[in-house]
This record gives structure tokens, C-alpha cells and sequence, in this order.
């Protein structure tokens, strides 16, 4: 395949975007099937310069999920939404992808393996948590399956998994090898299939089935066959006990046909990580958890194979695709890890306080550190229930207090009026923190806010006067088509007069609770009050209970 590829990568490069433009595609011919790859995404949101162990050690990024009809077709045209259909290749298609991607699209091998493994680390990131699933097994295969679950080990040890090896039957190639020496040089145990303990569920939370990709055809051979049905017994296990290893296939389950299943005897994944776009096959998994790699598909492979996909969220090398991820609500915790937060440690002044920790969040990378929840209530609760929270960003704060703008003619602004009392809370999840600002509150000077009102972009601030904030609007477009006639009136730059209904409030605290997340529940508690002590005001520090 390589030879007539780079012979003939010109003209088969004219060749292929001329069918891609053809509506009724002619097939490139697949004499050699190599592979069917896709890429992932970018990893977690960018690790802070604070000590790792007091980040939670995976930052999950947001998932979408993509429902898809066990009996949809290929779809068309543009990404699919919520509840639309996805593609699913055949094998021929799968093959004719690989092709062209390592023709005339350029891409090595190397590269799409690399892609392929990172997808297939992050997909198991985003589900098993490696304080829970440490253990990882990795059993490869000889082909490019196999090499796909060399580079996912790899990025596993890195995301801070322990991941083994079994890789019986090893190819001798340069980019194996090199696969071999990279793991062998971070301390990754190769286990022999002799040495595998008989129930893989004891030693092993995670197996990372690699054996065998879409181009498998026929009855597995030795050692191949006793693996599967280790995996097999997994399933079984799996029935009778509370927990057991998660399996994990690349692409597809080994033994599975790609266009069919692994029938009654085969391996029942508990995620399956398709690349490039599932195959036909992937219609019969009904595991949990079904994600997409493989973020390198351009828009004229998109486009000749009619590929309805999901898009990647941010820079995610992966995105789940399937039903949603069943959870159990009362199930869902967080054991929090986080340095002491001692007593004598802290600033005595709160504002400083804050200031040192609002630092640590900006350091941290964690998104719209300053949103933070604002929680009014109206004096006899009326005409709105007693109390009433809603996000809000803050836009200064000082020894004078913390300030946010919005609608004075909002629900939050007649609370306001009737009951000048309010609470903020800050919580920064990346940090397992949290602060509560409770205080009196006023509107800031005209002028400060009409200086904020102007630093805005001025979509924002044709936004603030067509939104009569809290109010009910008749339809969506009556907002747009406000919006329009505006933007057209200050079309010529001229200055945008802030709205005499919007301006900042600014909350002067009286209570201040910082709060930080430990193991157990043993959470730490510090409340900050106002004392007087020989006629001075001082702030008291008292550990609350948590
Ligand atoms: C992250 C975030 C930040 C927000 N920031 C503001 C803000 O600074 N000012 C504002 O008026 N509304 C903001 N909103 C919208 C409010 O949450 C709320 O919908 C709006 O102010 C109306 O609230 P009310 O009807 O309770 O007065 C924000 C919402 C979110 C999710």
C-alpha cells in the first residue's frame, strides 16, 4: 500500500476530491486495508500551577450526548442534533477511509494511532475516575488495534492511572517497538498471558480490550480466543457481583464481525470507543457508555461519505454519542483532598482573604471564576416567593465591598428595594471551595456605573436596554428585532446611552464563610464576623462545624 500511495498520491488526491464533489461517489478501491481512525480531543480544562493534589484529578469537560436509533441510516448533511441520527460505516467504507486518509490526505500511521489512543485514554477519562479505576489492563493485539491500546496505556500512565500491559504476540515494526520502549521507560509492566491472574476482575479495574480492530475476520487464534473468553467471563461475573472490571473496546469488541456482533458468546463492552465514525457492528452495542475519537475527519471525507457526526465539544478529543450516561443521583459523590486550612494560617483581614483566594482560582484556569450566585428576599414575601437566588458576575470588589450591574426594574432588584439585604456565593469546584459574602447592599454611583455600562462590548449594551430584565416577552424575535433596530440607530459609532433602569449594586459584607472540601465530610469552615474590640472593629474567626 505504501509504494503505490506515494507513487500515486497526486493523482489520487484529484481523484478523490473529485468524487467528494460527485453525488453519487464512486469507490476507491481498498485492496489493502489498513485502518479506520479518528481523533479525540483535547484533554482536561489546562492543569493550574497549584499542587496537583489539590485539583480534583480529572477536570471533566462537558459532554454532549448524541442520541442515535439502533435502526438509523446514514444520515445527511450538516452535524446531527439531540435527537437525530448518526452514521455508521461498513467495513468497505471504514477501509476506503483509512486510504484516503493516509493517501492523498497525507496522515502516517504514527499520527493516527497517537490520535486514536489519546481518544480512546480521554473517552476512558471522562467515565472511570483514576481515584476509583486505577488498575488498567491493556490487552493488544498485533495490528494497529493493538497499537491503538499501546498508546492509550501511555496517555493513561500520564493522566494518573496504573496501567499493565499484556501484549502477546508483538509486532516487530519500528513504531511497536518504539510503543514498547515508551512504556517500558515509565515502569509499565508487561504481563505475559501465563501470568494473568484467572479472574481479571480481581487484579484489574479497567481492561482495555485491544485486540482486534474492523478489519478482523474469521475465528480468533491462540492466545486471542482464551482472552476473549476471559473477557467473556467478565460479563458473567459482572451479573452476579456489585462490581467488576469495566471493559473497554477500541472501535470495536474483539470478535465482533464489524457489519454484525459477537452473537450471545462474545464480549459485552461497558464502553466502546468508536474512531473516525462507528461501524455498522456498533448498532449492536447497548453498553453504557458509546464515545467518539478521532477529531482529524475534514470536511471532504465528511462530505463524500455523507458522515453525520457530533461535533467535539471545546477541545475535547472525545465526545459521547449514544443514550446519556445513566447516573445514580443519590450515588454521586466527591471524596475532596485539599492542604489543611488552618485557623492561624489565614489572613486576619477577609477581604485579604478573599483576594488570596479569588488569585489561587485565576491561577487555576477555572472558568468565570467571578459568578458567582446572589440571593435576595422580599420583606413578606410578596409578590414572589420569600427568597430568590440567581447567578450574577462580580466586577470589583474592595475594603468598600463586591459589586455586580444587572436590571434595577429586575425581580433581584425589587427584593432589593424592599429588603437591602443579600448573600453571595462563590463556589470554585476545580478547587473544592467555597465563600459566602453576606452584607447590606446599595446601588453604586451613577457614574461608576455609567464608566462600567461604557467599558461594555456594545452588543452588550444594546442588549441591557432592549431586555426589560424578569419581564415576560411575548415572543423570542420581538428581543432580536429591538436588538436590530438598535444596532442599525447606532450603526455610526455614536455613544450608546446607558439605560436609566440598569447600574451596579454593591454589597458591604458582614459575615464572610470560606469554605474548603476534605476528606469525609471534615470540611473546613472558617467564618469571619465583625467585632468590636476596645471601641476598634476587628474581624473574629471562628471553625464552624461542618
Ligand atoms: C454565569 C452567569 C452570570 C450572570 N451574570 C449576570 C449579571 O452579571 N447580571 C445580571 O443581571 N444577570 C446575570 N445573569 C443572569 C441572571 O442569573 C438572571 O437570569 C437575571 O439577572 C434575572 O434575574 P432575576 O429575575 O432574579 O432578577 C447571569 C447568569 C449566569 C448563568
Amino acid at each position: 500500500m505504501w509504494p503505490l500511495a506515494r507513487r500515486s498520491r497526486k493523482m489520487t488526491r484529484l481523484l478523490f476530491l473529485n468524487q467528494s464533489l460527485s453525488s453519487n461517489p464512486k469507490p476507491i478501491s481498498h485492496s489493502h486495508t489498513y485502518y479506520n481512525y479518528s481523533v479525540s480531543r483535547s484533554f482536561h480544562n489546562s492543569i493550574s500551577n497549584l499542587s496537583l493534589a489539590f485539583l480534583h484529578p480529572i477536570r471533566s469537560p462537558a459532554i454532549r450526548a448524541f442520541c442515535s436509533k439502533p435502526s438509523s441510516a446514514v444520515g445527511v448533511g450538516s452535524p446531527p442534533s439531540m435527537t437525530e441520527e448518526i452514521s455508521y460505516l461498513t467495513q468497505r467504507e471504514a477501509a476506503e477511509i483509512d486510504e484516503i486518509l493516509m493517501g492523498p490526505l497525507g496522515f502516517s500511521v504514527d499520527q493516527l494511532m497517537e490520535l486514536a489512543g489519546l481518544s480512546v485514554a480521554t473517552s476512558i477519562a471522562e467515565v472511570y475516575k483514576p481515584s476509583e479505576y486505577n488498575r488498567v489492563l491493556a490487552i493488544c493485539g498485533p495490528g494497529n488495534n493493538g497499537g491503538d491500546g499501546l498508546v492509550a496505556a501511555r496517555h493513561l500512565h500520564h493522566f494518573g492511572y496504573k496501567p499493565s500491559v499484556c501484549y502477546p504476540k508483538r509486532t516487530a515494526k519500528p513504531l511497536y517497538t518504539g510503543l514498547v520502549t515508551q512504556l517500558e521507560s515509565l515502569s509499565v509492566p508487561f504481563i505475559s498471558v501465563e501470568d494473568l491472574p484467572l479472574d481479571l476482575s480481581k487484579d484489574f479495574d479497567i481492561i482495555v480490550d485491544a485486540m482486534f480492530g474492523f478489519s478482523f475476520h474469521g475465528s480468533p487464534r491462540p492466545p486471542f480466543d482464551n482472552l476473549i473468553q476471559k473477557l467473556v467471563c467478565i460479563n458473567n461475573y459482572n451479573q452476579t457481583h456489585q462490581k467488576s472490571s469495566a471493559i473497554v473496546s477500541i472501535d470495536i469488541p474483539s470478535g465482533w464481525h464489524v457489519e454484525g456482533d459477537g452473537g450471545a458468546e462474545g464480549i459485552k463492552p461497558d464502553m466502546l470507543v468508536s474512531l473516525t465514525a462507528p461501524k455498522l457492528c456498533a448498532k449492536k452495542f447497548f453498553g453504557p457508555h458509546h464515545f467518539l475519537g478521532g477529531r482529524f475527519v475534514p470536511p471532504s471525507i465528511a462530505d463524500k461519505y455523507k458522515l453525520r457526526l457530533p461535533p467535539y465539544p471545546g477541545t475535547s478529543m472525545c465526545v459521547r454519542i449514544g443514550r446519556p450516561a445513566q447516573v445514580d443521583i443519590s450515588a454521586l459523590r466527591e471524596n475532596y483532598i485539599s492542604p489543611e486550612f488552618l485557623k492561624e494560617q489565614v489572613e486576619a483581614d477577609p477581604f485579604d482573604q478573599f483576594r488570596k483566594w479569588f488569585d489561587d482560582v485565576v491561577a487555576a484556569g477555572l472558568r468565570e471564576p467571578n459568578a458567582m450566585a446572589l440571593s435576595t428576599a422580599s420583606k413578606n414575601g410578596k409578590p414572589f416567593f420569600y427568597s430568590s437566588s440567581r447567578m450574577v458576575l462580580l466586577k470589583g470588589f474592595d475594603k468598600n465591598g463586591f459589586v455586580w450591574y444587572t436590571n434595577y426594574e429586575s425581580r433581584k432588584a425589587h427584593e432589593l428595594s424592599e429588603n437591602p439585604h443579600a448573600s453571595l456565593l462563590f463556589h470554585w469546584d476545580g478547587l473544592n471551595r467555597q465563600v459566602r459574602v453576606e452584607g447590606s447592599v446599595q446601588k453604586v454611583s451613577d457614574e461608576e456605573s455609567d464608566k462600567y455600562f461604557h467599558s461594555r462590548p456594545r452588543g452588550s449594551q444594546i442588549g441591557a436596554i432592549v431586555s426589560k430584565q424578569s419581564t415576560v416577552v411575548p415572543r423570542r424575535h420581538v428581543l432580536y428585532d429591538q436588538y436590530k433596530e438598535l444596532e442599525e440607530k447606532f450603526s455610526d459609532g455614536s455613544i450608546i446611552p446607558k439605560p436609566k433602569n440598569w447600574g451596579g449594586y454593591r454589597l458591604k459584607p458582614e459575615l464572610f464563610e470560606f469554605w474548603q472540601g476534605q476528606k469525609s465530610r471534615l470540611h473546613d469552615r472558617l467564618q469571619y464576623s465583625p467585632k468590636e474590640i476596645n471601641g476598634q472593629q476587628v474581624w473574629k474567626i471562628e471553625r464552624l462545624a461542618p
